[in-house]
């Protein structure tokens, strides 16, 4: 994201950066100020144009970032050209230098060029039609819908489905993105293929797992007494040329721009499932939780800026720490898909070794990402986090309103187990013996949404995509390729055609399974 004018300030900003003693929590919290200082708030309205506002709050304070190591981080900011990297962002500047792209994802909840913002705008009312029409009844009965695609053509739309379809959904989805057939065998089980609609999400359209699944699912309705298969298809893509070569009838493509990247394309057409299921005031309500954070992200500067605040702490524990991984506990069952979400998000634009530039990257780059699901976590990988040789940095997902309506011990215990293992990482306890003792000192930060409603699903995944992005500023990186992946798709290829110099392992393997 940052030239080679830039490098030379960045790498006196981290050199000064890792001149800086590390203090411990029990330390920092000395400052009866700390919490304050280190908590950040991110509201918006209930509902769209009420004055009473909701939103969320991410409390910093139990990382271990001093005042002086907050300063040292806002000048590496300034150093690595923050300010001017995200007015790029924002104003449709060339930010994917390696394929010479800007990076729109903003614009799709409002938060772009005016002309970006017109386009995608646009884009949206039509994909809204569209929905409500099949509600309407206009593509007959639609009781189900399989939604296939893979990676950011299918992370964010099952996580959505899953957080926000727990009540009520419009349409029952199946998002499948697996190429092992039982995937998709399990979502015909569950459907009527007389009343399936088959959503095809794919940026590109030539993805090998997401076609060979559409064509399957083409092959399933036909055989199932559907007299039009492809009058059931609705395709979501930046290339609706390749729909419509593949028989997608013009009227039910919903293109998006080719600047929107796969892993931020949930508020694009990618999310018409999640439309179709929560209904499109729903849709848009998720847009205006993300555009809230867009405007906090846009016009908050330093470390008063939640996600490079978040972003801050990420280095700090990455580069100055030597942390390799970074663990998410979403202490909410709606949100149990969102660490695979941020390990593509992260990973995928973040696992980078060069600069924006082409040079070696100077330190490392993205944490492993991984996580799961409080409480049950706490019963399985919770042991190494307390008394483990690793540092590991953690994040804990709340919603302060529960989703269900059992008694209210469930989620009273839910969110006590949250609050409890951030204070156990933090404070650690002392013992005679080795076995029963621990370390403590362990950083966390906590957010916690007022609900976990549609609204504060888009904020949180709003805010991941600008610590993404503000992790990518501060590293020199350019987050928005993604080379790493196509390798082992060609060589995927060469094995399918037998035509590939393969080394003697993958030979012996290629022959013991069957293939080449
Ligand atoms: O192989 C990785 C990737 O390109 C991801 O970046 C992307 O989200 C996924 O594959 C699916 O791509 P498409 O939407 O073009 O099918």
């Amino acid at each position: 994201m940052t030239g080679s004018s830039t490098a030379g300030t960045s790498g006196a900003a981290w050199k000064h950066l890792e001149s800086l003693p590390h203090a411990t929590l029990g330390a920092l919290f000395a400052d009866d100020k700390r919490v304050e200082a280190l908590t950040r708030r991110i509201v918006w309205p209930v509902e769209p144009g009420a004055d009473a506002e909701t939103g969320m709050l991410i409390d910093f304070s139990k990382t271990h970032l001093s005042e002086d190591l907050l300063d040292g981080f806002e000048a590496l900011a300034e150093a690595a050209g923050f300010a001017a990297a995200r007015t790029a962002l924002f104003g449709g500047g060339i930010v994917n230098p390696t394929e010479g792209r800007a990076a729109t994802h903003g614009a799709l909840r409002g938060s772009g060029t005016a002309a970006q913002v017109d386009e995608a705008e646009a884009l949206l009312a039509r994909m809204g039609m569209l929905v409500e029409a099949i509600h309407e009844g206009a593509l007959g009965e639609v009781k189900h819908c399989i939604a296939i695609g893979i990676g950011g053509s299918a992370l964010g739309p099952a996580l959505a489905i899953d957080a926000l379809t727990r009540d009520l959904a419009l349409v029952d989805v199946h998002v499948v993105s697996n190429i092992d057939g039982l995937a998709l065998e399990a979502a015909f089980r569950a459907c009527d293929p007389a009343a399936t609609l088959i959503a095809v999400a794919s940026k590109t359209f030539t993805t090998i797992e997401t076609m060979t699944n559409a064509a399957s699912a083409l092959k399933w309705l036909a055989e199932n007494g559907v007299e039009d298969p492809h009058g059931q298809v609705v395709a979501l893509t930046a290339a609706p040329a390749k729909a419509v070569e593949w028989g997608v009838d013009e009227t039910r493509i919903l293109p998006f721009p080719e600047s929107v990247g796969g892993r931020y394309s949930l508020f694009s057409s990618i999310g018409f499932p999640v439309a179709l299921a929560i209904g499109m005031d729903e849709f848009r309500a998720m847009l205006a939780g993300a555009k809230a954070v867009d405007d906090h992200f846009r016009h908050t500067e330093g470390r008063a800026n939640a996600a490079l605040l978040a972003a801050f702490a990420d280095q700090y524990y990455t580069r100055l720490r030597g942390c390799q991984t970074r663990a998410v506990f979403a202490y909410d069952e709606r949100l149990k898909l969102l660490p695979d979400y941020l390990q593509q998000l992260e990973m995928e634009s973040n696992g980078k070794s060069v600069t924006a530039d082409g040079r070696p990257a100077e330190g490392p780059t993205a944490p492993i990402t991984w996580g799961g699901v409080g409480t049950d976590a706490q019963h399985a990988v919770f042991q190494l986090l307390h008394q483990g040789t690793h540092l590991i940095p953690v994040d804990f997902i709340a919603s302060i309103a529960p989703g269900d309506d059992l008694d209210p011990a469930h989620h009273r215990i839910l969110l006590m187990n949250c609050l409890a293992q951030g204070a156990a990482l933090m404070a650690g306890k002392a013992s005679d013996d080795p076995a029963r003792a621990y370390p403590g000192d362990r950083p966390s930060t906590t957010f916690l949404v007022e609900d976990c409603d549609a609204a504060a699903l888009g904020a949180l995944i709003a805010f991941h995509e600008h610590r993404t992005f503000a992790n990518a500023v501060l590293m020199g990186i350019n987050p928005f390729d993604q080379f790493g992946v196509e390798l082992g798709k060609a060589i995927a290829k060469q094995i399918e055609s037998g035509e590939g110099d393969f080394d003697a392992s993958t030979r012996a393997l290629m022959a013991a399974a069957g293939l080449g």
